[in-house]
């Protein structure tokens, strides 16, 4: 039998050689269990600490968003660029090829769409996250609309109550609402708010100023999003400066699919993300790709 073969020669116990135990490389999760930090491994690259996810969730309240129209065609072939993939169960189970194996930002919440009042907001069974393989449960909180921060941190709270249960990171993702100012001072309380409650990652908005105090104050990795498409150079230029001023990577969505060169975007958004190159070299990278690979 395995067992009484597998003892008769035992000795190499390496005495006097101290066990080796390694750090976490992502702040704020040394203290994480095993199966946080490695579906967290799985989504930031442990090499560069950093991340590009690719965001196209838009869809559950925008429904069919410009370059989202047919994510077979627009988005599938993005996929193997891409360190992780967000989006909702339902075009993840009707569109995205299992064989793809990417980790998986789950929209772990839905809600009221751009036709009404949106961020009223509801969760999804954590049983189906687990069905589906989630790297990470995203949830959303609205800081600062009197109508739904109540129930957008309630939601959030029982996301990261969940997610602890099932060994499933939580990103705290921070709404903007109309009336509210995109500036170091909100985002850093919004952002704050999030990590306080749990959230392992923050997705959040770059501001101009002060980016550095939004990820200063927040304990875990923060994640951009991108906003609304800029012209190629400015957007390269943001994830650049928000990576210099400390965020972990980007969960960046219409600046990629929206461009004239989504591959091209992408592989020069990651040459930012994870080799430290410049908006210049990014974006010479960009050109070169959309030149040579004309439809
Ligand atoms: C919005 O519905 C989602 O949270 C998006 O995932 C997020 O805004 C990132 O996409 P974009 O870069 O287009 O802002």
């Amino acid at each position: 039998m395995a067992d009484k073969e597998g003892n008769i020669d035992a000795k190499d116990f390496g005495i006097g050689i101290e066990q080796k135990h390694e750090g976490f490389f992502l702040k704020g999760c040394q203290n994480l269990d095993w199966g946080m930090k490695s579906r967290l491994a799985r989504v930031f690259n442990p090499k560069s600490g950093h991340a590009v996810m690719l965001a196209f969730d838009h869809g559950f309240i925008m429904g069919p968003t410009s370059g989202l129209e047919r994510i077979d065609l627009t988005i599938n072939p993005l996929l193997d660029y891409a360190d992780c993939i967000m989006c909702t169960r339902g075009i993840l189970r009707t569109l995205i090829p299992p064989t793809c194996n990417k980790p998986l930002s789950l929209r772990f919440d839905a809600g009221t769409t751009i036709l009404t009042d949106l961020n009223d907001e509801t969760l999804m069974d954590i049983e189906d996250a687990v069905r589906v393989d989630a790297a990470l449960l995203a949830s959303m909180v609205a800081i600062g609309d009197p109508a739904h921060e109540g129930s957008t941190i309630r939601n959030l709270t029982r996301t990261v109550d969940l997610g602890q249960r099932y060994g499933i990171p939580t990103l705290g993702v921070t709404a903007v609402g109309k009336n509210l100012v995109r500036d170091a001072r909100y985002l850093s309380l919004a952002s704050r708010v999030c990590a306080e409650n749990g959230a392992n990652v923050v997705k959040t908005y770059f501001c101009e100023e002060n980016f550095e105090r939004v990820t200063n104050s927040v304990p875990v990795p923060i994640v951009i999003a991108g906003g609304k498409k800029l012209p190629e150079m400015d957007a390269l230029t943001m994830a650049y400066r928000a990576i210099n001023a400390g965020a972990a990577g980007v969960d960046m969505g219409r600046n990629i699919f929206q461009s004239d060169s989504p591959v091209g975007m992408l592989l020069a958004v990651r040459s930012i993300v994870h080799d430290g190159q410049t908006p210049e070299q990014a974006f010479d990278l960009y050109t070169d790709y959309k030149n040579t690979h004309k439809a």
